[in-house]
């Protein structure tokens, strides 16, 4: 029975808690988004207890009856805390017991809110999980979509942001698609831990009525069964790996969408953001702002923040539960907010973007051929190190003619090697230099198909 004090652990209490610290203590205000995955949990214990005989067939139904109206009330918006529901594991104890009388002081029986809070929440975040990656495979076949419709299209691309070599703008798609299909298998990893049952561990020690785990882990479908009851207890690297996987997702996300604010520039002039994605300025008439992609780069900053944030709370703490460990879930519900958002405006960018392809194409500039010119001459049987020198001194020609590097002239290119004949034309065409690309992973047309159905086949391999 509940103390007079009116909390759930308040008998050896004889004092009142100061309000101060009464809010202090409190979570209710956001673990209340676990109140259905609460009841559930609540409504495997009630069919342990009665296996184990700690329950009658009559009072299981009679829990099981009420937490169903619990659950209703939630679902309904109808549900009403009080001052001294400290969390949500108390608050719906306490509704429990106000409709079903003094069984609902059975469903407690050798579990502790250290095992109910953390299975609260591997069964909060196994959804989650399964519905961020949903949200992430759909990123991702956008991407791939495009990439396909659009292979033909080249442009610069760039290291150390200054123009590399022509590639397919389906390359340049591609290469963030990859590296999210790791996030999104990364992802399904995590959830494979997440995905292993606690409860049935107690406050620390384990069970000494003779709960059957086995019956707890099938009830509510987890993979597996935690092995050690203080490790189940204490243990949240599952909530770090996930905080981390976000922070990687989110910081691929943020590479592409500042690709992607550059490319929108007057100054590349290469994609448009659609009028969905982005927002005006107050004062300047003409501005139309990459809101859109300027904030989801900036989500890798926040998510990151909660990830360190989490380890530092973690980080000197003693084994098992400490109140400090309250502490991982507004990171876990915003983190997961954030990410749902990020991934759903990341698709709505990508899928409504348009492209100026005579400006991708007008980028393109003779100077990056200069390895295709080096190419050729390997091609002709020189050593790459002197095809690069001679290469070089090409553009270096160029540069002091003042003129394009193709605009070089046969006779010209001769006095730097011997072995420039008139077929070193072919090289100044960007098409023919895509094309060389040809090994797998290139930017060639037949390895960004093959990319588009490695992708693919990754995707449909995550899904079964
Ligand atoms: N609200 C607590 C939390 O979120 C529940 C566990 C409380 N356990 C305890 N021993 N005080 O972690």
């Amino acid at each position: 029975m509940a103390s007079e004090s009116g909390k759930l652990w308040g008998g050896r209490f004889v004092g009142a808690v100061d309000p101060i610290m009464e809010k202090f203590n409190s979570s209710i205000a956001y673990d209340r988004h676990l109140w259905e995955v609460d009841v559930q949990g609540s409504k495997a214990y009630s069919r342990g207890l009665e296996k184990a005989g700690l329950l009658t067939k009559a009072e299981m139904d009679q829990i099981l009856h009420g937490l169903d109206k619990v659950a209703e009330e939630w679902a309904q918006g109808t549900f009403k805390l009080n001052p001294n529901d400290e969390d949500i594991h108390t608050a719906n104890e306490r509704r429990l017991k106000e409709l079903i009388g003094e069984t609902a002081g059975k469903l407690h029986t050798g579990r502790s809110r250290n095992d109910q809070v953390v299975t609260d929440l591997r069964l909060w975040m196994r959804q989650t999980c399964s519905k961020l990656c949903a949200l992430l495979w759909e990123l991702i076949r956008t991407m791939v979509d495009r990439a396909e419709a659009e292979r033909d299209v080249l442009f610069p691309g760039y290291t150390h942001l200054q123009r590399a070599q022509p590639i397919r703008w389906s390359h340049w798609i591609l290469s963030h698609a990859v590296a999210l299909t790791r996030d999104s298998e990364r992802l399904l990893q995590v959830k494979k831990r997440v995905n292993v049952l606690p409860l049935g561990s107690g406050a620390i020690a384990g069970n000494p009525l003779g709960l059957d785990r086995e019956l707890l882990r099938a009830e509510l479908n987890f993979g597996a069964i935690t092995l050690n009851s203080m490790d189940a207890t204490s243990e949240r690297d599952f909530v770090a790996e996930f905080l981390f996987w976000a922070s990687l997702c989110t910081t691929h996300l943020s590479r592409m969408a500042e690709d992607l604010i550059l490319y929108g520039t007057k100054e590349f002039g290469f994609v448009q953001l659609s009028d969905a994605y982005s927002t005006g300025s107050s004062l300047m008439p003409q501005k139309k702002n990459p809101d859109s992609l300027e904030l989801i780069r900036s989500k890798a900053g926040r998510v990151f923040g909660r990830c360190a944030g989490l380890l530092m709370t973690l980080k000197g703490l003693p084994s098992t539960y400490n109140k400090d460990l309250q502490e991982d879930k507004e990171a876990v519900f915003e983190v997961s907010d954030t990410m749902s958002a990020v991934l759903q405006v990341a698709t709505g960018v990508i899928s409504t973007l348009q492209i100026h392809r005579e400006n991708m194409a007008q980028a393109l500039s003779p100077d990056m051929l200069a390895t295709d010119l080096a190419y050729y001459l390997v091609r002709k049987g020189m050593p790459f190190r002197q095809a690069h020198e001679a290469s070089g001194k090409a553009v270096f020609m160029a540069e002091t003619k003042g003129v394009a590097l193709n605009q070089l002239s046969l006779q010209e290119l001769q006095t730097i090697s011997p072995l420039f004949s008139g077929d070193v034309s072919h090289v100044w065409d960007y098409g023919h230099s895509v094309e060389q690309y040809t090994a797998l992973g290139g930017t060639a047309r037949a390895s960004v198909d093959w990319q588009i159905g490695q992708v693919r086949a990754l995707l449909q391999a995550q899904q079964a």
